[in-house]
């Protein structure tokens, strides 16, 4: 018999997402004869029964728009808010599979939807994640779809914020997307040429940043542009936020663990104004104007460059086969040019960081890139 497959996409929107789905659901319903529905809004369209079939007709016209014809949300299975309520929707997720007699869902997500893939995995539910970020922070996977993209953009950025900077003889200081990892920073940062790129993994210092913008000026340059990764910290704000976070681990009872993840949130809340005050701190110390810009949104909008249309391409349809020989409980991973399945259980609460010896930090130093560190 036919097989019948489900497919939704979950957390933050990225480019190339609709390439994955239409990639997945031309192979699996024109090679494989499978039917394919889409759920709407992510997870939350699987709690509420909510989709729609996906056909050859649907599947057209796709491959080059932004965003996802899916709708997407960041809803937890295990909980979800239901009526202003957390609830554990993983029993009303499985009736839905068993509903639809749905031989597999597809999760087109990042870390939290891999997360949510396991927990329906370990319930019974036969899933399937395929790795979607800008961020480029899922582990055991070579790249995620909507990365390339992103990095073009926010390198494009950084490129135009030297017109200004040049002109104004000031500093920039462009805040690029990421989440905990520096990827998109230090790639942006090095092919746009940003003098400063600061990254999560290296906490900075302040009198490092100041060293290199004042190096700079000594050789007659009066501007500087800084790249930074939207977690890059201080030194001294990554030891508060590691103390906070240290306390959630240890804490001893439910409620203990409560009242320090609050404390964590309210710490990180005060970080948001990071570029701000860097900005303020960089003009007192080097006496240049300094700006913030920060990119936000634009990282993931538009259409999907080349490259992420062919990644997206590439995993969904091998995602089709694998469903077709039966696998379930897997991440398909980018793997060379080609695709390869990956245990759920070994991807989910794994972040993919910039190692400190990488050969990017290395070739930024190399061009004279200050790291801050
Ligand atoms: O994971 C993609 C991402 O764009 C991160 O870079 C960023 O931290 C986050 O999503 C923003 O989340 P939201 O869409 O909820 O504002």
């Amino acid at each position: 018999m036919a097989k019948r497959i489900g497919v939704l996409t979950a957390g933050g929107d990225a480019p190339g997402l609709n390439a994955a789905i239409r990639g997945l659901g031309k192979a699996a319903v024109g090679r494989h004869g499978m039917e394919l529905i889409g759920f709407r809004g992510g997870v939350r369209g699987l709690a509420e029964d909510d989709w729609a079939p996906l056909d050859h007709a649907s599947l057209s016209g796709i491959l080059t728009a932004g965003g996802t014809i899916l709708g997407t949300s960041r809803d937890k299975v295990h909980k979800m808010v239901v009526d202003g309520e957390p609830r554990d929707m993983i029993p009303t997720i499985a009736e839905t599979v068993e509903r639809n007699k749905l031989d597999c869902v597809v999760l087109l997500g990042g870390g939290g939807t891999a997360k949510n893939a396991l927990r329906l995995h370990e319930a019974g539910i036969p899933v399937m994640h395929l790795p979607k970020t800008i961020d480029k922070d899922i582990a055991h996977t070579d790249n995620s779809f909507g990365f390339a993209t992103a990095l073009e953009i926010a390198t494009e950025a950084v490129d135009r914020l030297h017109s200004t900077a040049h002109s104004h003889h000031r500093v920039i200081i462009a805040e690029i997307m990421g989440h905990k990892a520096g990827w998109l920073a230090l790639g942006a940062g090095i092919a746009g040429g940003a003098d400063v790129i600061l990254l999560p993994e290296l906490p900075y210092q302040l009198d490092s940043i100041a060293e290199t913008i004042e190096q700079r000026k000594a050789r007659g340059t009066n501007f500087s542009v800084i790249a930074v990764a939207e977690g890059a910290r201080d030194v001294h704000a990554t030891a508060e936020l590691e103390a906070a976070e240290s306390l959630i681990k240890s804490a001893s009872s439910p409620e203990a663990k409560a009242i320090a993840k609050e404390n964590f949130a309210r710490i990180q809340d005060q970080h948001r104004e990071n570029p701000f005050r860097l900005a303020r701190e960089v003009e007192a110390a080097t006496g240049l104007e300094s700006r913030v810009t920060i990119l936000g949104y634009v990282q993931r909008g538009g259409t999907p460059n080349a490259a992420d249309r062919l990644l997206g391409s590439v995993i969904g349809s091998a995602a089709a086969d694998l469903i077709d020989s039966g696998e379930s409980g897997i991440m398909v991973a980018a793997r060379g040019e080609g695709a390869a399945p990956v245990p759920l259980a070994d991807v989910a609460g794994n972040l993919s960081l910039v190692p400190k010896d990488h050969p990017w930090i290395r070739t930024a130093r190399d061009v004279g890139t200050g790291l801050g560190d």
